[in-house]
């Protein structure tokens, strides 16, 4: 499917726009069973059909992700979302707060959810959301099926925040990507797994840790709670290929140095995420600063990022990058 295009090189997939006929072409190809790289607020998804289980088989390959790692289905609206998943009435007044948006549910699946098994890991939960962009919840009403979507990149490595990160990553692979610009967010939403005894912050992210408390009280972590399966069985994650180091104060021979608002004295900074020391503006530059010193060093110094607010998914990202593949218990 991936053969008409005019300007990438034979194989990679062909860059389409978000007009209406790029959105039916990419609907076209989910409903016939194709991959389809798609813009959301975070970062860019790699969609199938989640209710056909070939087409999800072929995101697990194309991204080289063990299948016992679920998938979150996007859904167009919190209607679409609640024939899929048991909603308790915390969750529905989460979803009806914070989306669409960087939230995704983890609930009770139906008996009827028509998910491919494969998608959500044969689990007895389901991961939704509904995505903010424009563009990939028009894809997902043409489709008419909620979509499989994981981050577009090799398993492990930086999640892409443009089309152009996607078409680098994993071009070959698929069929289409819907370029809708750069992901305004830059980090994966945050993963909220809703039982009977109360919300589990499976995974930080995109809305801060105390926006969601004011809904759900103090958010219990996956440890403490028992049968919860915690997301991202793989600790590496998010990862350059060059050796990351966290709190440096400075630059040593061959590192670049990432800063975050005012450097140390002395220190000149390769990029800096936000020099106003911004953890929105931070986290969206994060995955593209990243890569871009991935490229010119073998090493890259981290300044101090705070814990507060998005400094939680952005901390817990570049801890991750800093884990050697042997940990990964892959
Ligand atoms: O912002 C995002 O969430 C992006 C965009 C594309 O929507 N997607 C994303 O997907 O980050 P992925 O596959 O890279 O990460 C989804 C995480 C995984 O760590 C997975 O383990 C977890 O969600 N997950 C999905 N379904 C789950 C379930 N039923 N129970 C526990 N964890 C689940
Ligand atoms: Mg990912």
């Amino acid at each position: 499917m991936n053969s008409d295009s005019h300007n990438a090189p034979r194989g990679a997939a062909p860059i389409v726009g978000v007009d209406p006929a790029s959105l039916d072409r990419a609907a076209a190809i989910l409903r016939a069973g194709g991959l389809v790289a798609v813009p959301t607020e975070t970062v860019y998804g790699l969609a199938a059909d989640a209710t056909n289980g070939a087409a999800v088989a072929a995101i697990y390959t194309a991204k080289g992700r063990p299948s016992f790692n679920p998938l979150i289905s996007h859904v167009a609206s919190l209607a679409m979302a609640e024939e899929l998943a048991h909603f308790s009435p915390l969750a529905r007044r989460l979803a009806e707060h914070f989306w669409p948006g960087p939230l995704t549910l983890v609930l009770p699946r139906k008996t009827k959810c028509p998910v491919s098994d494969l998608a959500t890991a044969g689990l007895p939960s389901i991961g939704v959301r509904v995505p903010q962009h424009i563009a990939t919840l028009e894809i997902i009403r043409r489709v008419g099926r909620p979509l499989a979507a994981p981050s577009a990149n090799p398993s492990e490595a930086l999640s892409p925040t443009t089309a152009a990160h996607v078409a680098s990553g994993l071009g070959p692979r698929i069929d289409l990507i819907v370029d809708g610009g750069a992901c305004s967010a830059g980090v994966e939403s945050t993963i909220i797994a809703v039982g009977e005894t109360g919300a589990v912050l499976l995974r930080p992210g995109a809305i801060a840790r105390a926006d969601i408390e004011l809904f759900t009280g103090p958010l219990a972590s996956p440890d403490a709670s028992d049968g919860v399966v915690a997301p991202g069985m793989m600790k590496r994650h998010y990862a350059p290929r060059a050796r990351l180091r966290l709190d440096a104060m400075n630059a040593s021979d061959g590192e670049a140095f990432l800063a975050f608002g005012a450097p140390p004295p002395g220190v000149l900074p390769s990029l800096n995420l936000s020099i106003r020391g911004d953890l929105a503006e931070a986290a969206s530059n994060l995955f593209a600063m990243l890569r871009t010193l991935d490229v010119s060093h073998d090493a890259i110094a981290v300044q101090t990022i705070p814990e507060s607010g998005l400094g939680e998914a952005i901390n817990d990202r570049l801890r991750r990058g800093t884990l050697l593949s042997r940990e990964s218990g892959v």
